[in-house]
């Protein structure tokens, strides 16, 4: 993915460009670049690297207008460097895009026009978008016409913003698969890939929907499909506000979104609740009550650590509902031929609500007859809108790349979505209280968990050296284990292995050594004396275990280098604690190797090509 912005007012667009690439630079981060019409011409200024790279260049060569476009990358096909850094211009030197997607027939455009005699400058799909229509647009030099039939003739996914040198104070926008909102300000517009670019200039929005193009100039706005037809959108209200996005007094977003658990899964259950009649209220599924009550099947579907809250969903749909449940990964489930019958309800899982992957799996089974209900937080996101109904989990925005609060988030909706499924089957009201009364104290908990940090940091610089470490758990904590690995590996780039705990014997075992960390989700649970037979194994090979425990269990300390406690829960909701320490050890261990937490190499936030 990427972070496009733009800008058209009164206002010089230079700062306002700029901040919001600094807003969106989580998106995407190898390299940047802005474009303005200025005197009739383009002028562009593109630099490799973090956005402050670019506002060094403007600083010497300063872009004045008031309007622009900005773009920060997360390269697909091209390496990062100026040349292949957006906005890319065509040949004419009229036109400057900048994109975000995949042009997935690049090659035979880039051929057939290169055949035509026009000369390329870069290495990426996106600048044979802009040579078409380029190519179109000096033909006919009519701009809205040729980026219409140039957008008919590409293949794949894009959110675009286009300028042209003959018509300043105008911004064109177009998307197919990669979000573009337009924020409604006072006579000027900001548009741009989400929400946090434009929360500091009106909360006044626009989220364009797929194949919807948008016409800015003037102080109006136009909205159409690509064939030109009029479309008179709703616009909505952001719900974001500035002090979300800002960090605060953290060092990282990352610290401050593990460190706003206790109050985003209190937010993420408040109203959701109903202690005394154990039941759930989940608003968002109100409609789809019948659904529910026929399921005869859940298809959760995700990518990544959404994939792996997807997997306690697995555990939780059957145990509390009863009903059978599978997690697949979206980008399999899409490309698979899903068997989908009667009463299948698919769950999606994603933060963003624009992970490429999981929006096409979505539209496959949708296709195939499912009812698919998205677990998703950034409201009004693509995903969010192609469901048919949802919860949001109302965490507020995560900018940190490796996702945390999301994932508690995620598990707890799960949870009370499986309640919720259950109350309709054989879940006692009994049953049902005592585990809702225990998922209303687990803020209170977590923020326990998170009193430990110095000594989880402690532990992590003992073995920060190491270079391969093992996370192992078993039922609803094997997916905590995934989930541990993929933070070490994602932001401290030391590669680590999750895995079911009693899968360590059927080959991995064989990696184990003094050199290697092994930590060992083990909390007090009925595979408890199971998981206590695999730390022995461990331990008979010298495995350096690192447990995480229940408070009390005094057990484990006698076989763990380093027993980290937390509280005691109902089992099933052990993830929304065990999980904890793993963020923590991952963010110190980060920090201690010298790496960007907030901002990993060749990661960014939310995958919205393919
Ligand atoms: C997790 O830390 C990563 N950032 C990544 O695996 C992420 O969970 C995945 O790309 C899915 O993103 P989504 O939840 O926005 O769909
Ligand atoms: N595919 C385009 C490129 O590689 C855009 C990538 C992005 O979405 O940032 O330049």
């Amino acid at each position: 993915m990427c972070g496009i912005v733009g800008y058209v007012g009164s206002k010089s667009a230079d700062n306002i460009l700029l901040n919001g690439l600094k807003r969106l630079e989580y998106r995407g981060y190898d390299s940047a670049g802005m474009a303005i019409v200025e005197d009739g011409h383009i002028s562009t200024r593109r630099a490799k690297g973090r956005v402050t790279e670019l506002e060094q260049i403007l600083a010497e060569q300063p872009l004045k207008s008031t309007m622009g476009i900005a773009h920060t990358r997360w390269a697909t096909h091209g390496k990062p460097s100026v040349k292949n850094a957006h906005p890319h211009v065509d040949a004419s030197g009229r036109l400057a895009l900048v994109h975000n997607g995949i042009i997935e027939n690049h090659r035979s455009i880039r051929s057939l026009l290169e055949g035509k005699g026009i000369a390329f400058q870069s290495d990426t799909d996106t600048e044979s978008l802009v040579q078409l229509i380029g190519y179109f647009y000096k033909e006919s030099g009519d701009l809205t016409g040729s980026l219409q039939r140039a957008l008919r003739d590409v293949q794949g996914t894009f959110g675009i913003a286009l300028i042209c040198a003959d018509q300043p104070g105008r911004i064109i926008g177009a998307r197919r698969g990669s979000p573009l909102i337009v924020g409604v300000g006072d006579g000027e517009f900001v548009i741009a890939s989400d929400g946090s670019a434009i929360v500091e200039h009106t909360s006044q929005v626009i989220f364009l929907k797929d194949n919807e193009m948008v016409e800015l100039s003037d102080g109006r706005y136009e909205i159409s499909t690509m064939d030109a037809e009029p479309i008179q959108a709703q616009v909505d209200t952001l719900e974001l506000t500035l002090e979300e996005i800002e960090i605060g007094s953290h060092e990282h977003y990352m610290h401050k979104e593990i460190f706003e658990q206790p109050q985003s899964l209190a937010n993420c259950l408040a109203g959701r609740l109903d202690l005394q009649a154990g039941e759930v209220v989940l608003g968002g599924l109100s409609e789809v009550q019948r659904e529910i009550a026929n399921c005869k099947r859940v298809l959760l579907f995700a990518c990544g650590t959404a994939w792996h809250a997807g997997l306690v969903g697995e555990y939780l749909f059957e145990e509390l509902s009863f009903t059978p449940a599978e997690v697949e990964y979206s980008s399999e489930l899409r490309y698979r031929n899903p068997i989908i019958e009667e009463g299948t309800i698919g769950i999606v899982l994603s933060q963003s609500g624009e992970t490429a992957d999981s929006l096409a799996a979505l539209r496959e089974i949708k296709r195939k007859g499912a009812t698919v209900f998205g677990i998703v937080n950034v409201v009004g996101s693509s995903i969010a809108r192609e469901t048919d109904a949802g919860v949001y989990l109302h965490v507020g925005p995560e900018i940190g790349v490796a996702s945390t609060k999301a994932f508690t988030a995620q598990v707890a909706v799960l949870t009370m979505m499986a309640i919720d499924m259950g109350r309709r089957r054989y879940l006692s009201h009994a049953r049902a209280e005592e585990l809702l009364k225990e998922l209303h104290q687990i803020p209170g908990k977590v923020e326990k968990v998170l009193a430990l940090e110095d000594q989880i940091r402690k532990i992590t610089a003992k073995y920060v050296d190491r270079n391969n470490w093992l996370y192992l758990g078993r039922g609803v904590n094997y997916p905590v284990a995934l989930e541990g690995a993929l933070k070490l590996k994602e932001i401290s780039y030391i590669h680590a292995e999750g895995m079911p705990a009693a899968e360590m014997k059927h080959g991995p075992i064989a990696l184990i050594d003094e050199d290697m960390p092994v930590v060992v989700v083990a909390p007090k649970d009925h595979t408890y004396d199971k998981v206590l037979s695999n730390i022995e194994e461990v331990h008979t090979r010298q495995g350096r275990i690192i447990a995480i425990a229940t408070e009390g269990d005094t057990r484990l300390s006698e076989l763990a280098e380093e027993v980290i406690y937390v509280p005691q829960t109902s089992p099933l909701l052990s993830p929304l604690v065990t999980t904890i320490p793993l963020q923590l050890m991952a963010y110190h261990a980060a920090l201690m190797r010298g790496q960007n937490v907030d901002k990993p190499r060749n990661l960014a936030k939310s995958v919205t090509v393919e």
